[in-house]
């Protein structure tokens, strides 16, 4: 058995948002939600196990961690050590490949990447399942990220969380679909995905209707994914990521993730529908937009946004792979 792994994990739109938890120490969601794994930002981590460290050391990007990340890193390397039943500390290097400007956070690729790295240094189960099942307890998102093309995460209905994790719905070739990352530039301390939608389950009046449409929105977009219908797809996923947006504002206090320029890419992308472009959007928790479409429109779309205001260049996203383990140190 070796001591040292490496690994490289994908991150991911989530097209049905998970917003809300059934058990928070767990990180389980409260609702079956659906993503697409993205092919341009991934993150390559190395971790080794070794007992001559006295604590955990991260380096992230060639720099070293500070105190909030490097702790958070060790509680989920606790859970890897209690599975592998070993005190030994790691040495763990990661690298995100993710433009700062695409205003994506690492925690769904480094989470899955971290998972798969820790568990083959520790000669602990690799299958996709057993480590879908752990990257959750890092970020709930990255479970979502073991897998490519378009995942779901399935709630799961048991209290131990075996049976929450996630599973492909179609491989990265079945639809030519592209995801234009438009990001939209923000000042504002973000209220974490964790404290939002711990924040909206708590207090909106509207959280309930959340969670029964969400699970409507997750079983429609499957069927209109299945029969590649991508204009009943599109209404789908952007009308969820906007129900999880509403319940915001709902919340107690009220708060938001939309920035001034973010409506404006909203209602370009409306205009472009209206000239008969198909493109849909999405937002996860940031001011950030993201616009689903056909491979045939992405020119449109990018040109269509170009001249925006506080838009700082699109990116394009193709369905991405899924997690690959590495011979070498990445
Ligand atoms: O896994 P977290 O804690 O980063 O939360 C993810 C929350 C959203 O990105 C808004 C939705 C999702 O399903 O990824």
């Amino acid at each position: 058995m070796t001591n040292k792994a490496s690994a490289r994990a994908y991150s991911n739109m989530a097209l049905i948002k998970y917003w809300g938890k059934r058990d928070e120490t767990l990180i389980l969601p409260a609702n079956n939600n659906l993503s697409m794994t993205l092919n341009r930002f991934y993150t390559t981590t190395t971790v080794t196990f070794d007992s001559v460290h006295k604590k955990d050391i991260l380096y992230i990007n060639h720099k070293e961690a500070n105190e909030k990340e490097r702790v958070r890193v060790s509680r989920f390397l606790d859970h890897i050590r209690t599975l592998a039943n070993t005190t030994d500390y790691a040495y763990v290097s990661s690298w995100n490949e993710m433009p700062t400007a695409a205003g994506f956070g690492s925690s769904a690729s480094g989470f899955a990447a971290l998972a798969a790295a820790a568990s083959q240094a520790l000669g602990l189960p690799c299958d996709n399942t057993s480590l879908s099942r752990l990257a959750r307890q890092g970020s709930g998102s990255a479970s979502r990220s073991i897998h490519g093309g378009f995942v779901e995460w399935r709630k799961g209905v048991g209290y131990d969380g075996m049976d929450s994790y996630a599973v492909p719905v179609a491989p990265r070739d079945y639809w030519d679909l592209a995801l234009i990352v438009v990001p939209v530039a923000t000042e504002r301390k973000l209220v974490s995905s964790r404290e939002g939608m711990r924040r909206c389950a708590a207090t909106s009046p509207y959280y309930q209707g959340w969670l029964d449409s969400a699970e409507r929105d997750f079983v429609a977009a499957k069927e209109a994914l299945q029969a590649k219908d991508f204009t009943a797809f599109g209404k789908i996923i952007e009308a969820n990521a906007l129900k999880m947006h509403a319940l915001t504002l709902s919340a107690d206090p009220p708060f938001t993730y939309w920035q001034e320029d973010t409506l404006a890419v909203l209602r370009e992308v409306e205009t472009l529908r209206e000239a008969g472009t198909s493109a849909y959007l999405t937002m996860d928790a940031g001011p950030n937009v993201a616009v689903l479409c056909e491979s045939g429109n992405i020119q449109n779309v990018q040109e269509a946004l170009y001249d925006l205001d506080g838009v700082g260049g699109t990116m394009v996203c193709r369905p991405g792979p899924g997690l690959t383990f590495l011979d070498d140190d990445g």
